[in-house]
Order: C-alpha cells, then structure tokens, then sequence
C-alpha cells in the first residue's frame, strides 16, 4: 500500500455523511452566483444581440437607437476591448465578432439599469448581415472537407492483413448525437472593480484559473490584477469547463467601463442557443473476427461535429480516439479521428469527454454483430474483455484488467441474469406485441488528464489558534461532492473530527494556476493536495507534541506559541504518467476506473414506447472516500447517461432553397418542452447500485478512485438492451441498427424493421 493511498485508524473518509451543502441544496438556502445580485448595490444587467444567421458577415452594426431605450446605460462592442478581443482557449473566438458562425451568437450586449431594459435595448440595436453558406450537419462537412485541429491515429499492428485474414468481416457506420447540459443554473458571472482597478468576478466556471486568464486577456490586464471566485455551480457537467470564460470577460468588461458591478446572467432559451453541447459523432468501421467472436482487427474513423471553434474538441477527440477499446482486446487496431467545422454552438466538454462516444462505436458494433456471427451478445461481449499484461491501442498496459471481470461476474450473480434471459424467453414467446430484453455491457475509463500537465493540484490549509481548521484547494463544487470529500480528506489527514473543518469558496487568490474540475479527477488532485498541506501541518505539530499525545487544541495552543507556522500550501502532481500526442502512445491515465450494468426494458410494438423495468450496478470506486456521494454519482451518471442515449434529441434546423433564411441552422429544442430530459418516469423500476469491494486503488488518495463520469456510460446496457428488444420483434439473427438516441419513435422505426425481416420473402436464390 502507498504512502498516499494507506488510510490511519478510524479515518473520516470512508464515512457515510450527506453532501456537505445538502440542507442548504433543499431549503433552498446555497448562494450560487446569481443569488449574489440582490445583495449587490447598482448592478447593472447585460443582454445579448444574438445573430439570426448561422453564417454571416457583419457589415454594420448601429448601436445608437439602444440609448433611446430608457435603462440603457452601455452597448458593449468590439471598439470597447482594451485587451485582446478574444475568449477562446484556441484565441479562435472573437467576443465581439465581425463574422457570426453560428444562429444565437453575441454580436455585441447592452448593460441596462434592468433586463427588461436591457432586453428591449437590446432589440433596436441595428445589426446588418451579408448571409454566407453554413454547413449544418457532419455530413455536409465531410463532404465539404471542412476540419479543425489536428487528425490523430492511434494503432498497432497490421490491420490490412488482419482484416484480410478474418473469417467473419464487417463494416458500417454508426452516429450519435449530441447533448444538451441542461445545468439547472445556467452561465452566470458578476463582476466588480475596486478602487485600485482589481477586477472581481463571481462566475459559475468550473475552471477559475482560466476565466481569470481570459478575463485579463480580455481587458488587458495581467493575471494578478482579476481574482475570480466560484461559491458553487448548480451543475456543470463539462459546460463550464472552458464556456463560461467569454461570459466573465463581458461582466468584467462591463465592469471596468461603467464602474459598477455587471450581471451576466443567460436565461434558458440563450444558454441552449449560445453554449456548446456533447460532440455528436460519425463513424466509419471495419471490424475483423474469428470463428468464436474474438476481436481480430478495427479500424475506424471517427469524426466529431466541433461546431464553429475548437474549444475543447482535440482533447474530447483525444478521449474518444483512447476509449473505442472500451474493456476489449483488439490485437490490429487503427483508430483514426478528425473534428468537423460546423455553423453550430461551439460543442465542449460534456461528463465523459469523448470517452462515450468512442465507447458507443465499439458497443455499436458488438451490439449489431452478435446475431450477424450468431453468438449471444453477452458472450461476445465477455469473450473479448483485456487480460491482465494486455496493452490499449495507445500502449498503455491494462492494469487490475480482472476488475472488469469481477464486476461483470458479479452483476451477472446479483442480478440473476441467467434466470432473468429464461424469464424474458418465455415473456417473449407469449407476447407477440411486446417485448423484452436484458443487456450487460463493461465500462473502463481512463482517469487522468490525457494533457499530462493539467494533472497538477494546490491548496491551502490554516489551522487558526483555537483548533479550527480551514481549508483551501483549486477545485469547484458543482453537485458532485467534491468538497465533502475534501473535507473528509482533511480531517482524515489532521485527526481532527469533521466538525473541525470548514472549506471557504474556491478563489484565484488563494491557490493560483489551477487546472479545470474536470476529468473526474477533482478528488484525486484536489484531495492529494490538500493531504499534502495537512502532513506538513501535521508533522510540525509532531514535534511539539514530542510524544505527549496532546489534545488537538492545546497541541496547537503551544504550537502558536513556539511560533511554529500553523498554515502551508500543498501540492500534488500524478506520478507515472506519459503521453506523446503526436505518436499518440503512452500511458497518459493513471488507473482505470470499471463498472458493470445490467439493464431489462420492455418495448411496446405498437408504439416503440418503452420502460426500463429494472437495472443492476456493480461499479469500480476504489476505497470509497464518501459512499453516500459516491452513490449520487453512480445514479446521477447512470441516469444522465441513458437521457442521451434514449431520450434527448437536439435539432438544428435546416431549410433548404433559400426558403426562411432566418431560421437555417437554428437550434429548434431551446427549452426543456421540446428537449426532453429524464425524469422519475424514466427512473428504472427496480434500481441495485452496488461498489465494487477489495477495489482499494494504491495510485490514488487513500485508495480511492475517481467517480464523477465513468457511471455516466453504464448506460450502454439501456441502448443494448432496446436493440435486442427490437431484434427479438424479428427473427433469430436480426441485426438491429438503432439510431442514438433510441427515442420510442426511433425503436419504433427499427423494431418495425426488424419485424419487416420476419415477413420478408426469402432473397432469390437463397
Ligand atoms: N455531478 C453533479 N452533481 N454535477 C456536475 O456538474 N459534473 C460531472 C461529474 N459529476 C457533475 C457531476 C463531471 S463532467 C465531472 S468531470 C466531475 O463530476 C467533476 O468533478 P470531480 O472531478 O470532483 O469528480
Ligand atoms: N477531461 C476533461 N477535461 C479535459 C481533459 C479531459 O480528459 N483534457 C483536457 N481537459
Ligand atoms: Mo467533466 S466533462 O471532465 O467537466
């Protein structure tokens, strides 16, 4: 066991307690950023004029109407921008654009004394266009080869002659959409200016270092005249990794120009229209196997629909390139990927990263090959996992590979899967208009940063006279539990009860040069760090105590007095790790984090409506460092995973002949009437969330592993499960080619396909 991972006696992590802001979440009591305007004086609203063309030349732009409007104090425009005109992490996104990319981008904002006022200012600004072609769909730039970014390709061997030599070859093509984050509090910030010019922004980011970064860039400044503070999201999943920069540049910008404070606040209908959602995928695959099903080669192309800027889409890209293996051993492997430039929002990270969607090609093909190579699915699926001493496409070795294994076995047990696949057999056989279907499916997910860099932490401990202990680190609470765990960190790491210890918002100020909360690796560093400060804390006090096994608030009583420091900064960076992102090869995740789910869904014949009637988890936490919120995490994940793959459904409008130009390329699901999320309806019927046990982790902060987006794609086993309901409307051997997201309407669709097939006549000749 590692000096990090090893826990001390009767350790606080490990415990079970609710989320450290629970009573605040549902008395409705937690400030987030926008609860902070009323308590500010004269805060001035900002508004957008949003661009109604997906592509188009901004020729003019008139702002001087908006000031007869009665409110407004201020049009924010390119002319304004002391700094760079710039909030992009790729400097590929002006703020205040001369060419608008997408239908809903800013093209200036006008601040007014209310948003009524602002709104309405906002409406006479003239704006004049000169239309240009926008592509709309990832098809449409393919073919129009319009890419961004770099096009890697991850492999081994000699695919060709793999391919070659397979007794049973298949190919297709599989796509998914995107999805919307549907945080409940949208992109927030507020920002202020003292009397020395530091500029102070509240924002909903889930990556504060870097809004401070933009918002100086943006203004001109260095980074150590903007402090920006996060108190808590109401949800990120991915969104704020990078989107909430361009945000806090105009409530900053605001600020330093009028002298008061500025709200940027977007409502619903302007979050779908202006932020980036998941990435939607195309792929290409040619897929080789023998006679048992074992994988012998892949080769595939993955295209990314990156919308109109890179943003995140090379890294997501560099996720999905790493997770197509999934659990799978693929001996010949090429997997090749490229970003689409589309007109749309700006797609970015979303709960996984691009891991889902390189997992969802190789589940696809599984998925739609069993009854091709007449093997169970469930067996193909198992047949293929990775062995202990097998290496990824991108070199890195499976390490504890037989997790997946032990998951697997284990749902399959408490989740009576065998008996279950007899009762669902029989269901069917009675029951011609409806049926059922119950599918397994493995997760293994990286976990790290694949950008080696970014896998760095800080925080900042101070023990004050009387024992209580506060505590600072670099990561952002979004729901997630983070804090709670960092909490339990440190009193796990100090000795102290929980009680002890408070954590303070999380600020540029305090722990500089951050790395996002993302990756799902918040605890990891975040916690490390924090263990860190508190062992040097820890090992001062051991000296005056010299033995004497003081209580905690005499030992730090007598260490003040001693004038022995009772703060320190902490630090951690992951070991071991390495990733060459032009060859592609390296071992750039530190472990892998394996689940397994089970999931049973009914289908209506009639209709395509469906119910998912039970699932079963076993999933891969490491030691838990808090199972309540571990748990939350696990359905939370679960859930979410399955709302893409089933239920939400974006569309872009496309209009064709020059008919209503004003709505090509408009985003028409801008509200949750027509986007549909997953509700307790859509909760399964029977819900056995189980951790994984002996899953200690040595490389990780008292033994626990990562948990944030792993769970999200158990959920595989819910689309798998629909696709063999499908298949079974048909006859044995039907091959069910489902579209994601499975709606009712698109199982409909195929199981009526797949129906079709039972009535079809025999080919000519066959
Ligand atoms: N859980 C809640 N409740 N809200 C969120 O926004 N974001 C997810 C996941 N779980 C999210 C969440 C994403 S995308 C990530 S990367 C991780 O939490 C980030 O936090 P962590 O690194 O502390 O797990
Ligand atoms: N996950 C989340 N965010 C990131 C990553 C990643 O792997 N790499 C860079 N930003
Ligand atoms: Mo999570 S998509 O890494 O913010």
């Amino acid at each position: 066991m590692s000096e990090l991972s090893q826990r001390p006696e009767s350790p606080v992590v490990g415990e079970t307690i609710p989320h450290e802001s629970a009573a605040l979440h549902v008395t409705g009591r937690a400030l987030y950023t926008d609860d902070l305007t009323p308590r500010t004086k004269s805060v001035l609203h900002a508004w957008p004029v949003q661009s109604p063309h997906a592509h188009a030349r901004v020729t003019a732009l008139r702002p001087a109407a908006a000031y007869d409007e009665p409110g407004v104090v201020r049009v924010l425009t390119a002319d304004d921008v002391p700094g760079v005109n710039d909030s992009g992490i790729k400097h590929d996104e002006p703020l205040f654009p001369s060419e608008v990319m997408y239908h809903g981008q800013a093209v200036c904002w006008v601040l007014a004394e209310t948003p009524e006022a602002a709104r309405r200012g906002a409406g006479r600004v003239e704006v004049d266009y000169e239309p240009l072609p926008a592509l709309l769909t990832i098809h449409d730039a393919i073919a129009a080869e319009s890419f961004q970014g770099a096009r890697p390709t991850a492999g081994r061997g000699d695919v060709e002659a793999a391919l070659a030599r397979a007794p049973h070859v298949f190919e297709g093509e599989t796509e998914m959409a995107g999805q919307e984050h549907f945080y409940l509090e949208t992109q927030t910030s507020l920002a202020d200016v003292d009397d020395g010019g530091q500029v102070f922004v509240q924002s909903s980011t889930q990556h504060p270092s870097e809004t401070q970064e933009v918002v100086a860039h943006v203004l001109g400044l260095a980074s150590h005249a903007v402090t920006v503070q996060c108190l808590r999201m109401g949800g990120g999943f991915g969104g704020k990794e990078v989107q909430a920069n361009g945000y806090a540049a105009v409530a900053a910008l605001g600020a330093t120009l009028t002298g008061r404070p500025v709200r940027v606040r977007l409502n619903r209908t302007q979050d779908f229209t202006m932020t980036g959602k998941r990435h939607g995928f195309h792929a290409t695959w040619r897929v080789g196997f023998d006679d048992d099903g074992h994988l012998l080669a892949l080769d595939t192309t993955l295209t990314s629909d990156g919308g109109w800027s890179l943003d995140l889409s090379e890294a997501v890209l560099a996720r999905a390139v790493c997770h197509v293996d999934n659990a799978y051993w693929i001996p010949d492997v090429r997997i090749h990927g490229r970003v689409a430039k589309t007109h749309k929002t700006s797609q970015t990270a979303f709960r996984g990263f691009g891991g889902p969607q390189g997992m969802l090609v190789l589940e696809d093909v599984l998925g739609r090959c069993a009854p091709l190579l007449g093997i169970d699915p469930l067996q193909l699926r198992r047949r293929n996992f990775y062995a202990e001493g097998q290496e990824t496409p991108y070199g890195q070795p499976v390490r504890h590979a037989a997790r997946a294994v032990t998951a697997w076995d284990q749902v399959l047990t408490t989740g009576d899967v065998a008996g279950r696949a007899r009762e669902i057999a029989e269901f069917n056989a009675g029951h011609p208009y409806t049926k059922r279907a119950l599918a397994v499916t493995p997760v293994k997910f990286g976990i790290s940063f694949n950008f080696t860099p970014l896998n760095q932490a800080g925080a900042l401990v101070h023990v004050y006279k009387d024992g209580s202990v506060l505590v600072n680190h670099g990561g952002t609470e979004m729901g997630q539990g983070l804090h709670t765990k960092v909490l339990q960190v440190a009193a796990t790491a100090l000795g102290v009860p929980l009680a002890r210890v408070r954590l303070a918002p999380t600020r540029t100020d305090k722990v500089p040069n951050t790395s996002a909360t993302a990756a799902s690796s918040g605890s990891d560093l975040n916690g490390a760090a924090i263990k860190n400060a508190c062992e040097q804390i820890r090992t001062r006090l051991a000296e005056v105590d010299a033995g004497r096994d003081l209580p905690w608030e005499k030992l730090v009583g007598e260490a003040y007095l001693a004038r022995v420091p009772l703060f320190a900064a902490g630090y951690y960076r992951t070991e071991g790790l390495s990733w060459d992102a032009t060859t592609f090869r390296g071992s750039p995740f530190k472990y892998f984090a394996y689940g397994a789910a089970a999931a049973e869904v009914e289908v209506d014949g009639f209709t395509g409506a469906y119910r998912t009637r039970r699932v079963d988890i076993v999933h891969d936490v490491g030691d838990s460092l808090s199972p309540l919120v571990d748990l939350g995490q696990i359905e939370g994940g679960f859930v979410q995973g399955v709302g893409w793959l089933t239920l939400e459904d974006l569309r872009w409008e496309t209009t064709h002949d020059g008919a209503h130009p004003e709505r090509h390329g408009r985003l028409s699901t801008q509200a949750a009437s027509t986007y549909k999320l997953p509700s307790f309806a859509e909760m399964p019927e029977v819900f056995n969330v189980a951790m994984l046990e002996q899953a200690h982790e040595d490389g990780a902060v008292y033994g626990a592993k990562a948990v944030g987006e792993p769970p999200l794609m158990l959920a595989f086993s819910v689309r798998e499960a629909l696709r063999q309901a499908c298949a079974a409307f048909g006859p044995a051997g039907t091959s069910v080619d489902l579209p994601s997201p499975a709606t009712p309407e698109a199982v409909y669709w195929a199981l009526d396909e797949a129906r079709q097939a039972a009535v079809a006549p025999e080919p000519a000749g066959a």
